[in-house]
């Protein structure tokens, strides 16, 4: 258990830190906490297309590592064009009876699925962590719950369709495309599965190519909860099978969850189609902290904002606009908060950050901080031990920091958060919208009245006040500008995959 040596106690008693200072990290030393439960992975994933697991047509598969250690876990099939097309017509034929069946019947099904995946939470919640590299009490309280919160919702949802529009009817679209990306891997796929099911939709979905294992077992769950053949096809590959899946005739609609590039790729490949799309794209957010805000609370904030899910949120909190008066008080009380931070093996239950999603992506985070350093920019980075294997990055402050940095104006995707200052409510208004993005934004003051207009000003899909990253099912996520449009969840969610007739 954790020790408490004389000679360290003797060194924080010399500084004399005050009590209010604890800074365990320095004091203690944890023990290992390893998650244990078995993920039940196979050596080998095939497509899942109406209702079987098959091999793809040109045989091909490519590996899915873990990106905590390098090792293979499983080779995942690459889906061709033969099978994205095989997908589509197994779901079109599917869509005949799926799209008639009572609402009350589709529930039953969709209730299933929610059952059977808390059934299997920690063997998901161990595969989702080893695939994507997230901390395991991430995976195993958020990523898997919040799927099946997804699932439960929307089968509620199933027979009181009449709702959604009131005044209005409403019937499927028929099937269709959808395209994820790999920072929530089996939430993002109960975020796209769950509305369309319950509207009557037929599916063919691409999960992402670092993280298709969760997807991929997901299909063995809809096997088991009896959804009829071909309702919901996955078929797993990179880049190209997206663009096969996003351009299919059949798709009378597509909603795609990936980044504002091939974000733009696809809508200017579908402009002039009757498709419907829907697209979830990047973000810059702005997470504001007035004067009077508990600042405590606040730091806690601040961190869950930028360093959930090592940074790898489309609504991360990235860019901190702190009021000038509070600025230097709040980054002290950040960085001693960040020193405690525990960054490491993801399976480990006191992991706080764990790895980068991919070698990629760590490049792209490393290049990011270096325009940062470049640009004059002041980095802070605590001097914890990364592990020798594995895609890892230290948690990441930059202060004095100018709108006109890169490191202010891109998204890293990463756990790198700027640091930017404000002195009146128009100034930090101007500075939030001041980005190409408006996917979220925070809010962090004293004042009801100054939460009411902040959110009104701030051009943001989500404004959250006194808290970050919260997600609930009932409630619509979505964008402004080039964060995309659509929105997920909740009523205004369903409503994205029906026709009102
Ligand atoms: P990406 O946008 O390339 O990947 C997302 C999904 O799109 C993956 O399933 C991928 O296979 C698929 N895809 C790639 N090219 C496609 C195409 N032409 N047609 C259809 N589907 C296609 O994102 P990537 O390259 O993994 O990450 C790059 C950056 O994108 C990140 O650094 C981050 O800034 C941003 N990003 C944002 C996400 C968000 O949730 N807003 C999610 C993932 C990445
Ligand atoms: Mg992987």
């Amino acid at each position: 258990m954790a020790t408490l040596t004389d000679k360290k106690r003797a060194k924080t008693q010399s500084i004399g830190r005050p009590a209010a200072e604890l800074i365990f990290g320095d004091l203690w030393a944890f023990d290992p906490a390893p998650e244990t439960a078995d993920p039940k992975l196979k050596a080998r994933y095939d497509l899942f297309i109406g209702g079987k697991f098959v091999a793809p047509a040109a045989g091909k598969y490519f590996d899915s590592i873990n990106p905590a250690n390098e090792t293979k876990l499983a080779e995942i099939a690459h889906a061709g064009v033969a099978d994205v097309d095989a997908a589509f017509v197994a779901a079109q034929k599917a869509f005949v009876t799926w799209g008639k069946m009572p609402g009350k019947e589709r529930a039953k099904h969709i209730y299933r699925i929610a059952r059977l995946l808390q059934d299997r939470a920690r063997e998901f919640a161990v595969a989702e962590t080893m695939d994507g590299g997230k901390p395991i009490k991430e995976s195993r309280d958020f990523d898997v719950p919040m799927a099946a919160a997804h699932f439960f919702y929307h089968a509620g949802w199933a027979d009181k369709l009449d709702y959604v529009a009131p005044g209005r009817k409403v019937a499927p679209l028929g099937v269709v495309g959808q395209v994820i990306p790999w920072n929530f891997p089996l939430l993002m796929m109960a975020w796209k599965l769950a509305p369309a099911l319950a509207m009557g939709n037929c599916v063919v979905i691409k999960p992402a190519e670092t993280t298709s294992i969760t997807a991929l077992k997901l299909g063995e769950i809809l096997q088991d909860a009896g959804l009829p053949a071909g309702v919901v096809n996955i078929v797993s590959g990179f880049g190209d099978t997206g663009a096969a899946v996003m351009n299919h005739p059949i798709a009378a609609k597509v909603a795609f969850t990936g980044s504002t590039e091939v974000g733009k790729i696809i809508m200017r490949s579908l402009a002039g189609t009757e498709k419907k799309m829907t697209m979830e794209l990047g973000g810059k957010a702005a997470n504001i902290i007035f004067d009077d805000a508990p600042l405590d609370q606040a730091v806690e904030g601040i961190v869950n904002g930028i360093f959930f899910n090592q940074g790898h949120v489309c609504c991360a909190g990235s860019r901190l606009l702190v009021q000038e008066s509070v600025a230097d008080q709040v980054l002290a009380k950040l960085k001693q908060r960040i020193k405690v931070l525990r960054v490491g093996d993801p399976l480990d239950k006191n992991t706080d950050l764990g790895a980068i999603n991919s070698k990629e992506q760590l490049g792209t985070i490393q290049r990011l901080v270096a325009a940062g350093v470049k640009e004059g920019a002041t980095l802070f980075q605590p001097e914890c031990k990364l592990p020798a294997k594995g895609y890892y990055f230290r948690p990441t402050v930059f202060s004095d920091v100018a709108m006109s940095h890169r490191i202010a104006r891109e998204e890293i995707f990463g756990p790198v958060l700027s640091v930017l200052t404000f002195r009146t409510l128009e100034e930090a208004v101007e500075k939030a919208n001041n980005t190409a993005y408006g996917l979220s934004a925070g809010v962090w003051t004293d004042k009801g009245s100054r939460i009411l207009k902040m959110s009104t000003e701030l051009k943001a899909g989500v404004v959250w006040a006194n808290t970050y990253n919260k997600f609930d099912p009932t409630s619509p996520f979505g964008g402004y500008k080039e964060s995309g449009f659509g929105r997920e969840g909740g009523r205004q969610g369903l409503l994205d995959y029906c026709k009102l007739i």
